[in-house]
């Protein structure tokens, strides 16, 4: 049986499945009063990727600190915490570990629950923090490092998968070229800020199953071909034309996942759309689905930049509305591979 939802009960909420060791308070009725996260991208720059054992180690080394912060940030005493809410996938074997053990450790000596969260559902769940009204049916376009996929989210947590990437995620497809051009690690953001300086028309990359009437994606077409391009033009060319050569990179993934969106819909009928996932955080994305859903009249949320990339209050946020429905499951296995349908 699962508790009564309770807007003034306090979470914490636990992140560790990738790269990110996130803590965070959230209030049942969604206030998140901390948010705090430790990112590793300096343990994993010089390996162009995440490095799954050296994950695990820095979320061992970080995870108590975060903790803490959280707490001293939320300016709460450890005994107002009523449940922890912990990724228990998808992810990395190792750093899930770490996650829902500091989590099991402490609901035991603090005697309160915890629950496993699939982190896809947290990526979804962050979108209502910073649109409190939103209900289902609605869309959701989740876009990270890991996910791409269409998800019609019906009432009751029921998920009907609309499409997907058939090969790498948007993030990876961001990362991946940004990589070959030489624009460090993780490569989504720099190409993105770098873009907003350039000509989105200076070049036509690919766009993967563009006129394809499914809604699915791929992007590993793009990756060849930005590889391509780099190895056919000298490296000062590259330099100097790097503002519009992320600008058109950005509109190739821009405009399919645009496309595809707009696809899905038409075909669903959905109301609203939510985009979300590390990507929701690019500008250029939110704007032009924003567009495209003014023109198509459909409602459009999109979670506030600090609840894109992965964070322990979307964790938080997804118990509380399960916790809300009636539908919080008491589940604290770690599962690498846990789709959402
Ligand atoms: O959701 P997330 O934090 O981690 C996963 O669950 O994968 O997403 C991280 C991904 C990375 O690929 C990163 O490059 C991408 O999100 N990303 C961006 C931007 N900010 C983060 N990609 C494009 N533009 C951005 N502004
Ligand atoms: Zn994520």
């Amino acid at each position: 049986m699962t508790p009564l939802s309770n807007p003034g009960k306090l979470w914490l909420g636990i992140e560790t499945s990738c790269d990110e060791t996130a803590c965070a308070v959230v209030r049942g009725d969604m206030t998140v009063l901390s948010n705090p996260l430790y990112s590793q991208f300096q343990e994993h720059r010089s390996f162009g990727g995440v490095v799954p054992e050296i994950a695990a180690r820095a979320h061992l080394e970080k995870i108590h600190p975060i903790f803490a912060s959280a707490i001293k940030q939320a300016g709460v005493g450890l005994d107002q915490i009523g449940a922890i809410a912990f990724t228990r996938g998808p992810g990395l074997m190792g750093p899930l570990l770490v996650g829902a053990s500091f989590a099991r450790g402490l609901a035991r000596d603090l005697g309160i629950p915890t629950f496993g969260v699939n982190h896809l559902e947290g990526h979804i769940a962050a979108a209502h923090l910073s649109t409190p009204g939103l209900h289902p049916p609605f869309l959701a376009l989740t876009v990270s490092g890991g996910h791409t996929e269409l998800m019609l989210v019906k009432p009751g947590f029921q998920y009907q998968l609309i499409g997907r990437t058939r090969d790498d995620a948007a993030g990876e497809a961001f990362d991946k070229c940004g990589k070959v051009l030489g624009l460090g690690y993780p490569a989504g953001p720099i190409v993105s800020q770098r873009a907003s300086e350039g000509n989105r028309k200076f070049f036509k990359f690919p766009e993967g199953l563009r006129n394809d009437a499914s809604c699915e994606f791929s992007f590993s077409g793009l990756k060849t071909a930005v590889l391509r391009y780099s190895e056919e033009h000298d490296p000062e060319f590259l330099k100097d034309n790097m503002a519009h050569i992320c600008a058109s990179l950005e509109e190739a993934i821009v405009s399919i996942l645009v496309r595809k969106a707009i696809q899905a819909l038409k075909q669903t009928e959905a109301p609203t759309l939510v985009l979300c996932g590390g990507v929701s955080a690019n500008r250029h994305l939110r704007a032009k689905l924003g567009e495209a859903c003014a023109k198509l009249g459909v409602a459009f949320a999109v979670p506030s930049h600090e609840f894109c990339t992965d964070n322990g209050a979307m964790i938080a946020a997804a118990a509380i509305l399960r916790e809300r429905a009636g539908l919080l499951e008491p589940v604290t296995e770690v599962k690498p591979w846990l789709p959402l349908a």
